[in-house]
């Protein structure tokens, strides 16, 4: 062909190619767009990547969910929305069409969103859409009541990299009656009929945290929540639903989800008379009514909610990326977590200048870089029955201040880190004895004591100012870079006399809306500091806190085998770079259970590595090796922390091993972590098949503990390591072995 040819076009080619290019360039951006409203059928879509989503109005104006699910092609034209029939009488459609969020009222008999009472005793509520806007990748819907200006907002934002999406409503009283919010839901998931579902979510209790449990999902409801006033240890905001029930690590449809929010919650998975699954998460209704007068609003948290072909390791990998791109404070690129001296397990309560200066100069020895003192520094705090609420430093134990211990963790080349638990009171204490009625109680009854104390009621403005205060001064009188923020009890006697009496319910909301404020404000001021959630370990981690949050204790339990569980389940809902995981003594003050210090760094090294030993009672070898496992840690943590994790041996079910994969998200590196807990009848450990690198680079391993059996490749393809597998030299009680997999240069 003549090259000339090609500029040889007439005017009228000329046009029709420019006329091709605009509407590829149209597609193009169609093609990208998040989220798209067609009027003529109106349907809502929302597309990412891997995951498409929609919901329509229908026929009565009211919101439907049409489908959630794997993409689909964006030409595929999804119908407009239409009122399942319904099942006669008993089962209305109103009960039986799976409404994106649902008031009370007409004949609904399946979990509402909202449910209110207006004061002249009308309970009715049916909401139709009334507008929206789309604005980059948020959506508003605005709905109305059919009979009164009761304006409901859902609120839609879509992170296209994960296909997750956050949902919440606001709810405006437009009308001229006072109204009372019986229960507000952040919003409901539905999900397409089918009858083999299967639900997974999170238990515990202190120092037994993150055990997963596995149900059918049957008609009828599943309810997890905390009514203890935060997140609590029983029952953990996440779920996560498969179809099939085989629960595969690597493939199957998973639908997950997580709550923000740091109160009582409640998330019920109900299985309607069609099979059709509903996921209704907020607020807990228990003890809870919200009045708004007119003019007034409240809105929910965030439910976030997302959907994977890719099994349950990759919905756990999202939500890992989700957490650290979009929730936690330093999104999108956090800061790796610094390796962490913690003085609580040395010494309780026990601390004084001389004794934290020298475990500083032991920690700095090993290549810590940040030293934290946890409680008894301020006070009267010698054991838990007093001086917590006091926060003055105790003049006994640093009778110049804090000033000379932080100094001389700063010389030392670590940052200073504290302990404090701002929301609560011992009745020993000068606070308590100055404001007995700052505690939430009922007037006239009992206070009920948990670790001998009292819970602050955050949710009153003075106390708040006080808290506030209290820390910011801490902050800005000394060079702190890390706050470990406890909270050691769940609520009792939930009263806030002071406001009147259809005020008071509102505590549940205002309580921990005031604690989010105190924190945004602390970083504001404090740019460089980081905080750690602990409540008694794992009792307040969910993404509502992890927004203000840098890192989460997740468990007291610092067994490193019993970590090994805790840290699994852990996984499932919340990064590895979040989970705090401290190395400490043998045996474990929790079981008594001896092991061996590599195992116990191997355990540790699976999340943000810490020390928590007594050093003062540490051999030289002891120092030689955590100095040697403390340098490795740094050079592998940035894999750990951020990378992709996969779960490759499961801790569960008395199963004698676990084994996981840390790949760095660029896939040069990945780190293998294998435990056996107990060598039975001579068998060989299970031959362990690598994930996630890429198949045609070459991978050379090499040992931080442990090694592979004789004659094992040194040298092979992502691919051979993938599905031949390694096999390790793992015999004996709780052994463990650290094998990192570098990519060398060159494909196979
Ligand atoms: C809680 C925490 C511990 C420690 C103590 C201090 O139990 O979970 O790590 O900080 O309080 O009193």
């Amino acid at each position: 062909m003549n090259p000339a040819a090609t500029f040889s076009l007439s005017w009228s080619a000329t046009r029709r190619l420019l006329l091709a290019c605009v509407l590829m360039g149209v597609a193009a951006m169609a093609q990208a767009q998040t989220i798209r409203y067609d009027a003529t059928t109106r349907v809502f879509r929302i597309d990412t990547d891997a995951m498409s989503y929609a919901f329509g109005v229908n026929e009565s104006d009211q919101l439907q969910t049409l489908y959630w699910g794997a993409r689909l092609a964006t030409s595929d034209a999804l119908p407009a929305a239409h009122t399942n029939e319904g099942n006669v009488s008993f089962d209305p459609p109103a009960s039986t069409s799976l409404q994106e969020y649902a008031g009370w009222g007409g004949s609904m008999y399946v979990e509402p969103d909202l449910k209110l009472r207006y004061a002249d005793g009308n309970r009715d509520l049916v909401l139709h859409y009334v507008s929206h806007q789309i604005k980059g990748d948020t959506l508003d819907v605005h709905l109305r009541d059919i009979r009164q200006p009761l304006d409901v907002t859902l609120h839609y934002v879509v992170d296209p990299a994960t296909g997750i999406i956050g949902r919440s409503a606001l709810i405006e009283n437009h009308t001229k009656q006072a109204l009372t919010i019986d229960s507000v839901a952040a919003a409901s998931w539905n999900l397409p009929a089918a009858e083999d579902y299967s639900l997974r979510y999170l238990t515990g209790r202190w120092a037994g945290e993150w055990q997963l449990q596995t149900r059918a999902i049957t008609p009828g409801n599943t309810v997890l929540e905390s009514r203890r006033g935060s997140t609590g240890h029983e029952n953990n905001p996440w779920f996560a639903i498969e179809r099939g029930g085989d629960w595969a690590e690597d493939h199957g449809d998973v639908w997950f989800g997580a709550l923000a929010w740091s109160g009582s919650w409640r998330i019920t998975v109900e299985q309607g008379v069609l099979h059709q699954v509903r996921v209704t998460g907020g607020f807990n209704p228990f003890d809870f009514a919200w009045p708004l007068a007119p003019g007034e609003s409240v809105s929910t948290p965030v439910f976030y909610a997302g959907y994977t072909s890719g099994g349950i390791g990759e919905a756990s990998r999202l939500l890992h990326r989700f957490e650290l791109a979009q929730i936690v404070p330093q999104h999108p690129k956090p800061r790796l977590r610094p390796v962490l001296y913690n003085s609580w397990e040395a010494t309780n309560f026990a601390v004084d200048q001389a004794g934290q200066e020298h475990l500083a100069e032991l920690a700095a020895s090993i290549g810590v870089e940040r030293f934290v003192m946890d409680d008894g520094w301020f006070g009267a705090r010698n054991d838990d029955h007093a001086g917590l609420g006091d926060w003055v430093v105790n003049p006994k134990k640093f009778p110049h201040g804090l000033k000379p211990l932080i100094d001389k963790v700063h010389a030392l080349k670590m940052d200073f880190g504290l302990w404090v638990e701002p929301e609560m009171v011992n009745p020993d204490s000068d606070l308590y004895r100055a404001h007995p009625d700052w505690v939430l109680n009922f007037p006239g009854r009992p206070r009920s004591e948990g670790r001998n104390q009292l819970v602050l009621n955050l949710a009153r403005q003075d106390v708040r100012d006080h808290v506030f205060k209290v820390l910011d001064d801490l902050l800005s009188h000394n060079d702190i870079a890390f706050l470990k923020w406890d909270y050691n009890r769940n609520w009792s006697e939930p009263g806030w006399p002071q406001v009147a009496p259809d005020q008071q319910q509102k505590v549940y909301v205002d309580y921990v809306r005031n604690l989010y404020g105190i924190l945004a404000e602390l970083r504001k001021r404090h740019p460089n500091v980081e905080i750690e959630s602990c409540s008694g370990g794992g009792g307040r981690v969910d993404l509502g806190i992890l927004g203000h949050t840098d890192e989460v204790w997740p468990s007291d339990n610092t067994d490193p085998f019993d970590r090994l569980s805790i840290q699994d389940g852990f996984s499932y809902a919340y990064a590895p770079a979040v989970m705090m995981a401290w190395v400490t003594d043998s045996p474990n003050w929790v079981n008594d259970r001896s092991t061996s210090l590599d195992y116990r760094f191997l355990s540790s090294m699976q999340g943000s590595l810490g020390i928590g030993a007594n050093l003062l009672h540490w051999s030289p070898q002891d120092f030689a090796a955590a100095k040697k496992y403390v340098a490795e840690y740094k050079a592998i943590r940035t894999s750990v922390q951020q990378g992709k994790l996969y779960r490759l041996l499961s801790p569960r079910d008395n199963s004698p091993h676990a084994a996981t994969e840390s790949v760095s998200r660029d896939g040069a590196q990945a780190v293998l972590f294998a435990f056996l807990h107990a060598s039975q009848m001579k068998y060989p450990y299970p031959r362990v098949r690598l994930q996630g690198l890429d198949p045609d680079a070459r991978y050379r391993w090499r040992s931080l503990h442990g090694a592979p059996v004789a004659g094992t490749l040194v040298e092979a393809s992502g691919a051979y390591w993938m599905n031949h597998g390694i096999d390790l030299a793992l015999k004996g009680d709780y052994q463990a072995a650290a094998i990192v997999f570098d990519r060398v240069g060159g494909k196979r």
